[in-house]
């Protein structure tokens, strides 16, 4: 285990510690002279950090564990560790759980409890479509594991498979509201929505983008996942076949969020509200929760929201 992790610097601290090199950026002073400015992370977040003497930063490379000792200091406030060495770890050196961030939640029983929701589907070509997926070791194993994000919603091992129930808890009553849905449908597509997510998403010592997720995206990926499955089952209606991977393709809602197609039809807009909804819980959570015991009203300027998140709790 390691005995300082990032949430835990203070200003003023030393630090002699592990962790991933998770950005390097090299720059140039007008003399000529480079400096670089770094990220470190480990499984509580991710902080900057600088190093005057280029020299000192050797052949480390983004993505490797590394050891530096320093001094956290605080610039424009937030915090950073200004370098004063910084060497490469082994990965026999480390223990992997200290630098992924983790669910705080068990994930058998959140798989458990996506299973059954899936069991609530009758229709037997969607029960197959399920099936050929949940029941397929090798994507059951990726599912239960892949994060949902790099940074943002749900960015931990286990994020996908938390966000993925989320959605299905919150469409559990949906009929009370509007008994036009169909529930199967939605809860089908619930389930593959982000399933391009598994391709997306490396995390070996960090989170960090696939080549196939800078080229293709998750719901390029998802499409044809699902597409494929679809047309192993034989006689698949046309319509539904539609309707599901138009809600994959959709699921984002704006052109601008990466979406190609717009909702079209009440299921796919409630499936995009319900992850919008989801997701911008999970990062304002997380904001409110990294900010809370500071004794402060409000919250730094969240990039995000663009606005500050209002943190008491009353009296
Ligand atoms: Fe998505
Ligand atoms: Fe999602």
């Amino acid at each position: 285990m390691k005995s300082q992790y990032v949430n835990e610097l203070k200003s003023g601290q030393l630090v002699k510690e592990k962790f991933v090199l998770s950005k390097k950026i090299i720059r140039s002073r007008k003399d000529g002279s480079k400096f670089a400015l770094l990220e470190f992370s480990d499984r509580t977040g991710t902080i900057e950090g600088i190093i005057w003497d280029i020299e000192q930063l050797g052949s480390v490379s983004t993505g490797d564990f590394v050891f530096i000792t320093g001094n956290v200091t605080e610039y424009q406030q937030k915090l950073e560790i200004v370098i004063s060495s910084i060497s490469p770890v082994s990965e026999d050196e480390i223990e992997p759980d200290d630098f992924l961030p983790q669910a705080e939640q068990d994930i058998d029983e959140v798989m458990a409890d996506i299973e059954e929701f899936c069991a609530m589907v009758k229709n037997k070509y969607l029960k197959k479509l399920i099936d050929s997926f949940l029941k397929e070791p090798e994507f059951a194993k990726k599912f239960r594991t892949s994060p949902g994000a790099k940074k943002l919603h749900h960015a931990y091992l286990g994020g996908l498979a938390v966000h993925t129930l989320n959605i299905l808890k919150l469409i559990s009553h949906i009929e009370l509201v509007y008994p036009f849905c169909n529930k199967e449908l939605l809860i089908t597509a619930t389930l593959l929505h982000d399933i391009g997510k598994i391709y997306e998403y490396t995390y070996k010592n960090m989170i960090d983008i696939s080549t196939q997720g800078k080229m293709l995206g998750h719901i390029v990926i998802g499409y044809e996942m699902v597409s494929e499955h679809i047309n192993k089952i034989p006689e698949f209606p046309r319509d539904l076949r539609l309707k599901i991977l138009h809600m994959i393709l959709s699921h984002h809602g704006e052109f601008e969020w990466g979406s190609p197609k717009l909702p079209v039809f009440p299921e796919a807009l409630i499936l995009h509200f319900l992850d919008n909804l989801d997701s911008k819980v999970d990062i304002m959570a997380k904001a409110f929760k990294t900010n809370r015991g500071k004794e402060k009203e409000w919250s730094d300027y969240h990039p995000y929201f663009e606005r500050e998140i209002y943190l008491s709790e009353g009296d």
